[in-house]
């Protein structure tokens, strides 16, 4: 299965969109000076990325709505690797926040001798490769999916924007960190109650346009093909998506790529 060279940069053995991305981004995001309280968000496409871009900023800022209501989510908590940051990183105030879909092995090497903390959130693979699937839909940036069969595909063989899901979690979940890093699950942050709170619940992300990417032009993300936040928090939809051949097939690959590692899923994969 071949990648749209027109779509997509090859960097380090990932594919990343060129929309998004450039290598002058990628080098600025490399030569990043990361500053020792700032926090960043690291996730693996679909996981909850936007969702952290919206419940730092109250975090950090003691509950002050005014950033989650008039900073577009890409500008207040901008990726590590987007072209966006270098336009926006002197507007950005400490504690900054920032997210990333680098797998560790990429992070720059102020990252590693700072002491910038990570929450690294992890969702279950199955119901990130249904949302990707929906995103490669309605994102004009993103390669057509093709069919839900091709793009399981296309996922479990890492043809996908930031590779495999395996080998990214695995990068973070080695990373030995410390206390420099905290896991969470997109369930479990589907179950706090804090974080479904009035302010960064689905359903006021799903109003706000700072968060929804209304803001962005039909051409590069159409809602009327999907929204972007796509169903109100409820694990599993992949049960709705996976014929049993296909659960099979997923749970195959993804458990054979996770043998012999010291960690263990926070989801029973089949
Ligand atoms: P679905 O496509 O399953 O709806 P990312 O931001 O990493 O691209 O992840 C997007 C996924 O996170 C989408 O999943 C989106 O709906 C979900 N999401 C975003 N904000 C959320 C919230 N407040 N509560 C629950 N899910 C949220």
């Amino acid at each position: 299965m071949s990648i749209s060279e027109e779509m997509y940069l090859h960097y380090h053995g990932l594919i990343v969109p060129k929309e998004t991305h450039s290598y002058e981004s990628l080098e600025f995001a490399q030569g990043f000076k990361f500053e020792d309280d700032d926090v960043l968000a690291v996730t693996y496409p679909k996981s909850g990325t936007i969702w952290m871009q919206e419940i730092l900023p109250l975090v950090l800022n003691g509950g002050d709505l005014t950033p989650i209501h008039t900073i577009p989510n890409w500008e207040r908590v901008p990726w590590l690797e987007e072209k966006q940051l270098a336009r926006v990183v002197d507007k950005l105030a400490s504690p900054r926040a920032l997210v990333s879909h680098f797998p560790y092995n990429l992070m720059p090497p102020s990252f590693c001798t700072s002491k910038a903390k990570v929450i690294y959130v992890m969702r279950n693979p199955k119901d990130i490769m249904v949302s990707s699937y929906y995103f490669h839909q309605m994102a004009g940036f993103l390669e057509d999916p093709g069919t839900f069969d091709e793009f399981m595909d296309k996922f479990l063989e890492g043809k996908v924007m930031f590779g495999k899901w395996t080998d990214h979690m695995k990068s973070w979940r080695n990373s030995e960190l410390g206390d420099r890093i905290m896991y969470i699950t997109y369930e479990e942050m589907a179950q706090v109650k804090h974080f479904q709170s009035e302010h960064c619940s689905f359903k006021s992300m799903q109003n706000n346009n700072m968060s929804n990417f209304s803001l962005i032009p039909k051409v590069y993300m159409d809602s009327d093909k999907s929204p972007f936040l796509r169903k109100v928090s409820i694990a599993g939809d992949w049960k709705n998506h996976f014929s049993s051949e296909q659960l099979t097939r997923f749970t195959s690959v993804i458990s054979k790529e996770l043998e012999g590692e010291s960690f263990s899923l926070p989801w029973s994969l089949d």
